[in-house]
C-alpha cells in the first residue's frame, strides 16, 4: 500500500485517483460537522458547492424532512437552518434528516475527488474507523486535505499526518509513504500531544476565533469519539454499509 496526500488543493490531482481510496478532511469545520451530523441520526447529507445549489436541491427534497447547513465567512447563511459548528448537530435537531450542506472550501472537495473508488468523511472524530477502513480496503490512499481556498492547511494536514500515522502502526503490510505523507506525519508528530494547538496556530483557526467561534476549535479536536466511517457516493454522503 502506498499513502500520499494532496497538500494543496488546487494543484493537479495524481494519476490513478480512480483506483484509490480517497479520505477528504476538513477539520475547520466540514467534515467535522459531517462525522457529527451522521453520528447523531441524519440520514444522508448532500454536499453542495453554492448556496444556489443548496436552495434548489431544497425545493426538490420533501421539506419536513429536510433542512440547510453551512457557512459563508464562517457564519451561517441566510434562510439557512444550522450553520457550521458541529455543536448544533445534536440528535433532537437532526435525527432522522436530510442535511443539504454547503461550505466555503469542504463540500466543494467531494466533488474534486469524485473519481476516486471510495471517498470517505475524515475528522479527529473518527480517525481510528476511517484508518480500520482504509487497512481493510487495501488500495492505494489519497489523503484530501480541503484546504482553505486551494491553499495548504495546517489543521487538515495534521490531521492526515495523524491518519498515516494510525495506518503504519495498525497495518501489517508495508506501507510506502510519498515525500508529502512523510512531511504529514512529520508534521503531525509535531502536535500529536496536542493537536488543538495546531488549529490554534492555523490560519483558519484564528479566523474563527477572531469572529467567535473558538469552542470549535477544541470541540473539532477531539478524538476517535465515533466509530462511523461516512461514505461519499452518488453526490450524497451516507455511513458506509457493512463497516
Ligand atoms: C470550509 O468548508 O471551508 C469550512 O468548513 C469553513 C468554516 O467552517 O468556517
Amino acid at each position: 500500500m502506498r499513502a500520499d496526500i494532496h497538500l494543496i488543493p488546487s494543484s493537479p490531482l495524481p494519476r490513478g485517483i480512480s483506483e484509490r481510496s480517497v479520505v477528504v478532511i476538513d477539520i475547520l469545520r466540514a467534515t467535522s460537522v459531517i462525522v457529527r451530523a451522521l453520528s447523531q441520526g441524519v440520514l444522508e447529507i448532500i454536499p453542495v458547492a453554492t448556496v444556489e445549489e443548496a436552495f434548489e436541491m431544497a425545493k426538490r427534497c420533501p421539506p419536513d424532512t429536510t433542512f440547510l447547513g453551512g457557512e459563508r465567512g464562517s457564519r451561517k447563511i441566510e434562510g439557512f437552518d444550522l450553520g457550521n459548528s458541529p455543536g448544533e448537530y445534536g440528535t433532537e435537531r437532526v435525527n432522522g434528516k436530510r442535511l443539504i450542506l454547503t461550505t466555503t472550501n469542504g463540500t466543494k472537495a467531494f466533488h474534486s475527488v469524485s473519481a476516486g473508488r471510495v471517498i470517505m468523511a475524515g475528522s479527529f472524530f473518527n480517525m481510528g474507523a476511517i484508518a480500520r477502513h482504509c487497512l481493510d480496503l487495501g488500495r492505494d490512499l489519497l489523503v484530501y486535505p480541503s484546504g482553505d481556498m486551494g491553499r495548504f492547511s495546517l489543521e487538515d494536514t495534521v490531521c492526515g499526518g495523524m491518519l498515516i500515522d494510525r495506518i503504519l502502526k495498525e497495518g501489517k503490510e508495508p506501507v510506502a509513504l510519498t515525500d508529502a505523507g512523510q512531511s504529514a506525519l512529520l508534521l503531525y508528530r509535531r502536535f500529536k500531544e496536542n493537536p488543538v494547538e495546531a488549529l490554534r496556530l492555523s490560519t483558519h483557526g484564528s479566523d474563527l476565533i477572531k469572529r467567535g467561534f473558538e469552542e470549535d476549535l477544541s470541540y473539532c479536536a477531539r478524538v476517535d469519539i465515533t466509530g462511523i466511517v461516512p461514505i461519499f457516493r452518488n453526490g450524497v454522503i451516507r455511513i458506509g454499509e457493512g463497516i
